[in-house]
């Protein structure tokens, strides 16, 4: 059987011949998990089953990393630019097949289209950045002390990276990994989120037609505790990559900790928009906008609260619920649409409890706060977006990561209030400020303790040629994308030569 055909193969129906299949890939075939059992994934949108994927167990992964170290061994010794060129590859596949992946996207998750076409893009970035990353991989010399002694510094691959993925983000983040693992020389055993098996599924499928030597990149799905905890314990696997909550981050960390096992943890946000008296508002309106309600609010830069200096909090507010009245909700398949569903029905009802707190604990509601099921919307997983004022910063929607469509007013009096507010979260991965004062927003960028600040502009939207991640309780100092990621995955060898 030819490659096509095991690709092929893995949409065959099901028994009841109507949902596609997914297989495992491991040491370049399509094989079934030994359990021999499938989990269904569904449209949040409309509630339909799109598929299955395997649920693997611990022995599937254990034929994963065998196959990764022994395809390691020789990758390691192809010349990095070499290996670029199975990236430049990626590159041209990821972009020819950019709609056909992003309708995948959408119906796997809910953004809307015009999102998931971006995620993509930011897939088909990464590809071409890295790519050329392995015409770099700088190392160091420096004048040694000596004479006649010649020392450097030269980054090597880890080994075997193991990489965690979620659901929010699960084309772009996977690239973010697996993209400088592989062109630093290492191998690559990769489990998705259980909800976006199809995506994970189409992106192995490009490494393959790319070129990737077999064994390099070992798709195993499957949930969390199975699949990710024999990712994390196993011996020979050297890096963790993890994105995810902060919940399971820590939990990882400390399983690897107790194997001395380096980890990479991008975990959740409590971003903040600061809103000062000299700010263009409706240029801050846009930001808050996009980045508050876009991809319903389940990104980790998501703007979860807007601190607001009070000369201008009414103009803002109602600028605000103007602008979230006029915004269409509905599956994101429809280009009209501006706000799809959340991914699934636990999703929504934390939502809706976080919601509830927030009145309880005396935040005002200016709008939304309701599941809709209004017509179409109730087959699916929609929540109304949402904007509470009057938050004080103790709150407990001001201080948790919601991960949906409500964002909340704190009102501040100076900016010197707005850093605090800004910093005296758990989290610190995104931040903006929006002002016409550069005094101001220098003393801003200067001191929001958060990885990533934006002037000007939402908090969401990063690009992938600077390091990507957070402080405090969102990463533990890696980061992905940019040539940071590099650090990850190399460890740095230094060599003296005597002559
Ligand atoms: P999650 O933590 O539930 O799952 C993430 C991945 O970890 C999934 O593949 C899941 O199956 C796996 N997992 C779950 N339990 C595990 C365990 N015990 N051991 C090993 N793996 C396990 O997160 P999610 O719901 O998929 O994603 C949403 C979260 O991700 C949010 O908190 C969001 O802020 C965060 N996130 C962070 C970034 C970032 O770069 N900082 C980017 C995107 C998402
Ligand atoms: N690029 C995405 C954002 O910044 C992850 O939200």
């Amino acid at each position: 059987m030819n490659n096509h055909t095991v690709v092929n193969e893995r949409f065959k129906g099901n028994d009841r011949g109507d949902v596609k299949s997914y297989l495992n890939f491991i040491d370049g075939e399509w094989v079934p998990s030994v359990s021999g059992k499938f989990s269904t994934n569904v449209n949040p949108a409309t509630g339909e089953i799109l598929g299955k994927a395997p649920q693997s167990t611990k022995e599937d992964v254990d034929r994963a990393v065998l196959a990764a170290k022994k395809a390691q061994k020789s990758w390691r010794l192809v010349p990095a630019p070499e290996r670029a060129e199975v990236l430049y590859e990626v590159a041209r596949l990821l972009k020819e097949r950019k709609e056909e992946l992003a309708q995948i996207l959408t119906s796997e998750m809910g953004k809307v289209i015009s999102e998931a076409r971006g995620e993509v893009q930011e897939a088909i970035d990464m590809a071409y950045y890295m790519a050329g990353e392995g015409r770099r991989l700088f190392g160091d010399t420096v004048p040694s002390e000596l004479r006649n002694k010649f020392a450097m510094s030269v980054r090597v691959p880890v080994g075997i990276a193991g990489l965690i993925t979620p659901w929010n983000f699960p084309i772009a983040i996977a690239s973010w990994k697996s993209l400088p693992a592989l062109v630093a020389g290492n191998a690559v055993v990769w489990k998705p989120a259980s909800e976006t098996p199809f995506i994970a599924g189409e992106f192995v499928k490009i490494y393959q037609e790319a070129g990737l030597p077999k064994g390099l990149m070992n798709l195993v799905f499957g949930s969390g505790g199975v699949v990710g905890n024999a990712i994390v314990d196993h011996p020979d696997i050297d890096i963790i990559s993890f994105t995810g909550s902060n919940e399971v981050g820590r939990q990882i960390n400390e399983r690897a900790g107790r194997l001395l096992k380096r980890t990479s943890l991008e975990m959740g946000g409590k971003n903040a928009v600061t809103v000062l008296e000299d700010a263009d508002l409706d240029l801050a309106v846009d930001g808050i906008i996009w980045s508050a309600f876009g991809t319903s609010g389940q990104r980790c830069t998501a703007c979860s609260r807007v601190i607001v200096h009070e000369a201008v909090k009414e103009e803002l507010e109602q600028k605000l619920v103007k602008r979230i009245a006029e915004l269409k909700i509905g599956n994101g398949l429809d280009e009209e649409v501006n706000v799809g569903p959340v991914i699934n029905r636990s999703s929504l009802q934390k939502i809706d409890k976080y919601v509830k707190i927030g009145i309880k604990e005396g935040a005002k509601l200016l709008c939304g706060g309701k599941i809709l099921t209004d017509g179409e919307l109730e087959k699916g997983h929609y929540y109304a977006p949402t904007l509470f004022t009057d938050v004080k910063p103790s709150m407990t929607i001001a201080k948790e990561e919601i991960f949906g469509p409500v964002t909340s007013i704190i009102p501040v009096k100076s900016l010197e209030e707005a850093i605090e507010v800004n910093n005296s979260v758990e989290f610190g991965l995104s931040s903006s400020i929006f002002s016409r004062d550069v005094n101001r927003v220098f003393q801003a960028m200067r001191d929001f303790d958060t990885g990533i600040v934006y002037v000007n502009a939402g908090t969401t939207g990063a690009e992938i040629h600077l390091p990507f991640g957070g402080t405090k309780g969102t990463g533990n100092g890696h980061r992905d994308s940019g040539v940071a990621a590099l650090d990850v995955y190399t460890e740095w060898k230094s060599i003296y030569v005597d002559y």
